[in-house]
């Protein structure tokens, strides 16, 4: 019974357990600073935790700029027992470096986005910066055209790029391809300034530059462009210019091109243009789950971008709006589905519960009914037991054994000892009427000229056993015989030798020769 249980137990937690096989991966994001581009791809990635054909577990930290502070946040994710790590680090620097190599170290796969790093890596994803600045430059090139032939004669064009901290690569990547792209341009003055992606610093070297060519050449001001390597120096270029009032005159550009950021200021004149620098947080989701479920992957993995001007900026609005909408929707299914992943979890637990504790209380009522039945069975056997002796020692039987132990004393040879007289006498009058359920000992005492008293006293002095336990013996005794030489029913020989019941027969029977009368028979 033990055994069926553990067995039927075992069983319920192994199909519980089995639902649970499907491992939810668990990815740690390391993003280097905040604002709305990271912002975006964060939101994406969380969006893609359950649209794929394995559930994920987005967990993201943010580190403002600082490269020590990543590397611990690289660790501490590390800690938390992620399966996977994204990280977009700051820049090249020993200590995130190092941080991923620990990660590393640890077997987890490491996925390198939007910026690189001289660390090893299992896959990079993201935009190709070199492209955006060469694109951007082609871009300031066609627009700078329009404006080459109204500029007097001897004055260009003039071009400023403000980058990116140059420690992070799509600073220097960006850096790279416009200026690749001015070179191609000989009728454009070109200058660069570094700065550090902060929008704060962008304005105060655009305001310089209004300052020196207000006090050189106003009328150039007119032909000044100025790019940065995103929307958000953008920004403060732009304030700079409202501020030295030459709005409308010096054109801005950026990169990033996102809602409410860069694509507006585009649509409301802030800027020339942007570049729209792709976030795709659901291919860097797509990308983990091949490498986590051991599928074939590219190591390196571009995504694409492109320019957006006053011409294309509705359209790209309307379709980022679309984009947006459908991404807020999934959220949504995706609250849902937590929530009832919440619901069923529990409801399974409760169910498994409720089965163990069923299965339980059968088990209990089994046992009881059992143990009711055997102590039944005792108190009967007991019970039986006790009537024989009762009636052995008490009841007054009429009928009288007198007669016939004085029949077998006849046929005793004389002369012998008085035990040995006895005991044949004793022999003889129990064998006579052992048929006799309701045989006394009353009646051996009459028979044997004894009170009860002294029968029982001769009695197991001689035999060693009570009157009682003698009378058994020799029913049981005569039983065998009649087993082993006669035809008769174990039925039949149990009452023939005095037993009420067969049952108590073979009991007694088992006891005494160790083997059922049935089992004796065949
Ligand atoms: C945000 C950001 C973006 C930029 C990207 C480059 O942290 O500065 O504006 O396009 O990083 O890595």
């Amino acid at each position: 019974m033990l055994r069926i249980l553990l067995a039927l137990l075992s069983a319920i937690l192994c199909l519980t357990s089995c639902s649970d096989s499907e491992k939810i991966y668990k990815i740690g994001v390391a993003q280097c600073s905040k604002g709305p581009w990271r912002e975006k791809v964060n939101q994406e990635m969380l969006a893609a935790q359950h649209l794929y054909e394995r559930d994920v577990l987005v967990e993201i930290a943010s580190s403002a700029d600082d490269p020590e502070w990543q590397a611990r946040q690289i660790d501490s994710l590390s800690q938390t027992g992620i399966d996977l790590l994204v990280v977009a680090p700051n820049e090249d620097a020993k200590c995130i470096n190092e941080a991923i190599s620990r990660v590393r170290k640890a077997g987890i796969p490491v996925i390198c986005f939007d910026r690189k790093t001289s660390a090893d890596y299992t896959a990079s994803i993201g935009g190709n910066n070199v492209e955006a600045g060469l694109i951007v430059g082609q871009y300031v090139g066609t627009v700078t055209k329009e404006c080459v032939g109204a500029v007097a004669k001897g004055t260009k064009p003039l071009v400023l790029e403000i980058t990116g901290h140059m420690n992070s690569t799509p600073a220097q990547e960006r850096h790279r391809g416009f200026a690749e792209a001015m070179a191609g341009l000989p009728d454009v003055e070109y200058l660069c300034r570094h700065s550090d992606w902060s929008s704060d610093s962008a304005c105060r070297i655009a305001t310089a530059l209004i300052d020196s060519l207000r006090r050189s050449d106003p009328a150039r001001l007119d032909q000044t462009f100025i790019f940065c390597h995103n929307d958000g120096m953008a920004t403060g270029v732009y304030k700079a210019v409202v501020e030295q009032n030459v709005e409308g005159r010096i054109k801005i550009l950026g990169i990033d091109g996102m809602p409410g950021e860069g694509l507006e200021y585009v649509k409301f004149g802030h800027q020339i243009g942007t570049y729209s620098y792709p976030t795709h947080g659901e291919k860097i989701i797509r990308l983990a789950i091949d490498i986590l479920t051991g599928k074939p992957y590219e190591r390196e993995n571009p995504l694409l971008g492109f320019v957006i001007t006053p011409d294309n900026v509705d359209l790209v609005t309307m379709e980022s709006e679309e984009l947006m909408r459908q991404n807020d929707h999934m959220v949504t299914i995706q609250d849902k589905l937590e929530a009832y992943f919440g619901l069923y979890n529990t409801q399974r637990k409760v169910l498994v519960g409720s089965f163990i504790a069923i299965v339980l209380l059968v088990v209990a009522v089994i046992m009881i009914w059992r143990a009711y039945v055997q102590t039944r069975k005792t108190i009967r056997q007991r019970q039986e037991l006790n009537v024989e002796e009762t009636l052995f020692y008490t009841n007054p039987d009429s009928r009288t054994l007198r007669h016939v132990f004085e029949t077998s004393q006849e046929e005793m040879p004389a002369p012998r000892s008085q035990d040995a007289i006895f005991a044949e006498t004793l022999n003889e009058a129990i064998r006579k009427n052992m048929s006799n359920p309701n045989l006394k000992m009353d009646d051996l005492g009459d028979a044997m000229g004894l009170s009860r008293v002294q029968l029982y006293r001769k009695v197991k002095s001689i035999t060693g056993l009570s009157p009682v336990e003698l009378l058994r013996k020799m029913r049981l005794q005569q039983g065998y015989v009649l087993l082993t030489t006669s035809a008769k029913t174990v039925a039949e020989i149990a009452f023939e030798v005095g037993f009420n019941t067969p049952g108590y027969f073979s009991k007694c029977f088992k006891e005494q020769y160790g083997i059922l009368p049935m089992d004796l028979r065949q």
